[in-house]
């Protein structure tokens, strides 16, 4: 089935409908969606927006913008965190104004908190900068920008798997998906598509990642020639529920939490004097691994999987109950405990990639060598880049409330002088094909749910938060013979409608690939900056390493080029906190 829009937004999460929403103002728009919006990951996103308000400490946006830079242990384009800055500020309010029911101030203001990393004048002392919602604020940035989405007539098509991308050289025509409920490809012609799939997590297995979350766009432009940027950048996140992964988060800390070892000792005491417990996240978690692996963590046997706690309980309970009364409700559900009382077992759960697809501020996909026409990224699947080696806490709903909406502007005037490109009638085929050859592998091979667990034990221990040459040539090695399998996989349901199984090992396709790209590019990098640490490089090599890596990906074998980071601003220096 053929449909033609001016713009085509891959993804319903926070970043596809703003861009969505504010491209639909002059172009006929459709949003197509693995699942139903209101379930996109942007819904999981807890404790905030980072803007520089001011409404209970004084702040101002270049402090927001320098934070984000020294968080990124320098390797942001300090030009795109500027802008990020400013446009945090515009675009909560107007968020605000289009009905998002922000927590107030006893005046009736849009409430702050702290977040990890948040300074006041260049790193002087810690500063309330998180906009929030108690701790629902992303679940209601989705209710608020698919209600205006609807207001506009932007058309849904849920439960719709992005399967290909349709490019004419660089010049990108539409894509093509697969209907969940019939098993049907459609192809989506437009003037613009932007890609708005959001992280891919679950390439390990303790991650706050929703299981949605594999990485569609990243791989799907990958196969298609389109490089990759920054993708050895995976942040962990310190505090996800104990084997779960799922987030606890950092707004507890913001709100006055503290980590405690074994011993009951504050251990960040030793390792960030200043901020303590809301130092950056790639500090905090090599922290906890640190007490983990010198025997201060909860069990005391030097285990990856050992944890440490997170103690709310001298907040008391109406703080507990009214600021991060969802927290309280996962803790009672999956640990059984009430963290007004007790402490909660956390440990560093994979919570964001740095990396992506490469962007322009106006979201248009481009890198130091190429530049896609009609083509856009926008959220955690793009790369900026203003996260740099380690994103900053409440800056993944920055990004995408910023250049989510950048973009969506951005569209709607390049669509108004721009034709319908052409495609060919055989624009499916591919896909097409690559279905088909999976349906007739009935009750042949291997199945791939051991080859998921495979993968993610894979990343987990060999790209994790240490990581070190020897290790990420295994994963290398291992993530290949695991792609090799999964072309020899067994299915069982070779039924059309829901099939669940198909859109699994397509999935598992995606994360492989980027997993692959992930401990290449890692591998390469001879240095520790932010989430990257290598245990037999443990220092930042500014003279040899300031610049971007881009990976291109050919069946399995990346090929790696580089391209420079903006510094135009802030010359970089050691990190203390
Ligand atoms: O801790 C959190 O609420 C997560 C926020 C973020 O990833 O920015």
């Amino acid at each position: 089935m053929l449909h033609e829009f001016d713009s085509v937004i891959v993804g319903g999460g926070g970043a596809g409908l703003y861009a969505a929403l504010e491209a639909s103002r002059t172009a006929n728009t459709a949003v197509i969606s693995k699942l139903y919006p209101m379930r996109s990951h942007t819904g999981a996103a807890q404790g905030g927006i980072g803007a520089a308000l001011g409404n209970v400490d004084t702040d101002d946006p270049v402090w927001h913008a320098f934070d984000t830079v020294k968080g990124g242990d320098y390797l942001v384009d300090q030009t795109a965190a500027k802008i990020l800055a400013e446009g945090a500020v515009q675009a909560v309010y107007d968020l605000e104004n289009r009905g998002l029911p922000f927590s107030r101030t006893p005046e009736g203001r849009i409430a702050q908190r702290r977040f990890g990393g948040h300074t006041r004048n260049f790193g002087e002392a810690a500063v309330k900068r998180s906009c929030y919602a108690a701790d629902r604020t992303g679940h209601m940035i989705l209710q608020t920008l698919y209600q205006q989405c609807i207001r506009n007539k932007v058309e849904f098509y849920d439960e719709f798997h992005v399967v290909d991308v349709i490019l004419e050289g660089h010049r990108c025509a539409g894509v093509v998906a697969f209907e969940l409920a019939t098993g049907e490809f459609h192809v989506f012609r437009a003037k613009a598509t932007l890609f708005a799939t959001g992280g891919f997590g679950r390439m390990y297995r303790v991650t706050s990642n929703a299981h949605a979350n594999t990485g569609d766009g990243p791989a799907v432009l990958a196969r298609a020639g389109v490089p990759l940027e920054d993708m050895e950048f995976y942040q962990f996140h310190p505090t996800g529920i104990r084997g779960m992964g799922i987030l606890i988060t950092e707004g507890v800390r913001g709100e006055g939490g503290v980590l405690k070892n074994r011993h009951g000792e504050r251990f960040m005491e030793r390792y960030a004097p200043t901020l303590l417990d809301l130092a950056p996240r790639d500090m905090v978690s090599r922290a906890i691994m640190t007490e983990i692996s010198e025997g201060r963590g909860a069990r005391g046997d030097r285990r990856i999987d050992d944890y440490v706690y997170l103690d709310a309980t001298h907040l008391g309970r109406e703080t507990v109950e009214t600021k991060i009364p969802d927290i309280q409700d996962f803790c009672k559900t999956y640990l059984a405990l009430d963290p007004a009382e007790q402490p909660m077992p956390v440990q560093p759960t994979a919570h964001y990639g740095m990396g992506g697809i490469p962007t322009d501020v106006d979201g248009r996909v481009e890198s130091s060598t190429e530049v896609y026409e009609g083509l856009y990224a926008a959220g955690e699947c793009a790369c900026v880049s203003v996260h740099g080696a380690n994103r900053l806490g409440t800056n993944s709903l920055v990004d995408l409330i910023v250049f989510g909406r950048r973009a969506g502007q951005h569209i709607a005037e390049y669509v108004r002088g721009t034709d319908m490109p052409v495609i060919s009638e055989s624009a499916a085929d591919g896909a097409r094909k690559r279905i088909a050859r999976l349906r007739e592998r009935t009750g042949k091979g291997e199945f791939p749910g051991p080859l998921y667990e495979k993968m993610q034990e894979v990343m987990m221990s060999d790209v994790g938060v240490y990581r070190d040459a020897e290790s990420m040539r295994r994963a290398v090695d291992r993530l290949r013979e695991l792609r090799t399998r999964l072309g020899d996989v067994a299915v069982q349901d070779e039924g059309q409608r829901f099939n669940a199984e198909i859109l699994g090992i397509l999935e598992l396709e995606n994360l492989l690939d980027l997993s692959l790209v992930t401990a290449a590019t890692g591998l390469h990098r001879t240095e520790s900056r932010g989430a990257h640490s290598r245990r037999d490089f443990p220092e930042r090599s500014d003279d040899e390493w300031l610049k971007h890596s881009l990976a291109w990906m050919t069946g399995d074998q990346i090929e790696l080029g580089e391209k420079g980071v903006d510094v135009s601003i802030w010359q970089p220096k050691p990190r203390t906190y």
